[in-house]
């Protein structure tokens, strides 16, 4: 078969995506009205349209908090994610693993029992409804204290069967992960997977790669291209076994250029690595590009038929489902 229909029959896993970053401008304009909120843009056009402004990781994390406003009640969040879920089982995504925000939530005083319950219900219905298999990563804003992702995380202990992992994500400038030590330690004591972002052309990249592989000793990391400029690092990921979760097109829109991220992912096989292909924020780049698009995009920029199943396999590898999941699905 072509490429595109190749990949829209590929069974394809999501290991890096941020549920916030599914919501559309046209959910978000319904969820406005729904809970009275007056959004600076009269419509849907204009949500699109400020979404030009986003260049670089900061531009883009302003815009995407000042999005997730909308999101107030339980039933937003199940409606958010039912529908990202409904959208990605459609292009033959058989199992996610989402990351969550809950600190922005929590703080503009969404309770966090509702945040995990209104995604939980719909990652069932789901289930039920699209066969889709799903699990959660909380992720840490690592702008925000360390005693505030504590905080989190031991909201977060009651609802151990939905959230499989933790994260760190957001702005990464003199926000290491040795910051987050004592919290990553704690998560997997009590039995969290780790991640983090390290996310391409950060202050400091090199040594929150460092850190997130030798000092906090993270399962997977987020991102981490930049991790081809050092022999030892690309050494120290081979010996740890670690899968990066790559998302071509969103670093690519990050910096309004494309080949780079793509060299990425032709880097890390080159050099040995476990790369998967993720679509990371689809909502707010590339007019709500996808997991398939993403594959495709990356497969055209001259990556074969092999490579993108080499991919796929490191995507299916890196997951943290269970083995019975992953045997049924796969
Ligand atoms: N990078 C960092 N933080 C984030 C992102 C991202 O892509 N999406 C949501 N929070
Ligand atoms: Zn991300």
């Amino acid at each position: 078969p072509d490429l595109a229909s190749f990949v829209k029959d590929m069974p394809k896993l999501e290991l890096h995506l941020h549920i916030e970053g599914t919501l559309e401008p046209e959910m978000k304009f319904r969820l406005a009205k729904r809970n009275n909120i007056t959004l600076p843009e009269p419509d849907v056009e204009a949500i699109y349209k400020s979404y030009g402004a986003i260049h670089d990781l900061q531009s883009f994390l302003t815009i995407f908090y000042a999005g997730q406003d909308v999101l107030r009640q339980r039933q937003d969040f199940y409606d958010l994610c039912y529908a990202y879920l409904q959208r990605a089982s459609r292009e033959n995504v058989v199992y996610v693993e989402m990351s969550f925000d809950p600190q922005a939530h929590v703080a503009r005083g969404v309770a966090f029992a509702d945040v995990v319950n209104g995604l939980g219900r719909a990652q069932d219905d789901a289930r039920r409804d699209f066969g889709i298999e799903s699990a959660l990563i909380m992720c840490f804003e690592r702008e925000r204290s360390e005693q505030s992702a504590m905080e989190m995380l031991h909201a977060a202990l009651p609802f151990r069967n939905r959230i499989i992992g933790v994260g760190l994500d957001s702005n990464e400038t003199n926000n290491p992960p040795i910051k987050f030590q004592d919290v990553f330690r704690k998560a997997r004591a009590e039995g969290f997977r780790l991640t983090m972002h390290c996310d391409i052309d950060q202050l400091d990249t090199h040594e929150h790669i460092r850190q997130a592989i030798d000092v906090i000793k993270v399962d997977r990391i987020d991102h981490g291209g930049n991790v081809l400029e050092r022999p030892d690092l690309v050494r120290r990921a081979r010996a740890h076994d670690l899968t990066f979760t790559v998302c071509p097109v969103a670093s690519g829109w990050l910096r309004k250029e494309h080949a780079q991220p793509v060299s990425v992912v032709r880097g890390m096989i080159d050099a040995g690595l476990k790369a998967s292909i993720n679509s990371d924020d689809p909502a707010y780049m590339h007019n709500n590009y996808t997991i398939g698009s993403t594959m495709q995009a990356v497969g055209d920029a001259h990556l074969t038929k092999a490579d993108l199943i080499a991919l796929s396999r490191n995507s299916i590898m890196g997951a943290w489902t269970s083995d019975p999941v992953r045997d049924r699905q796969i």
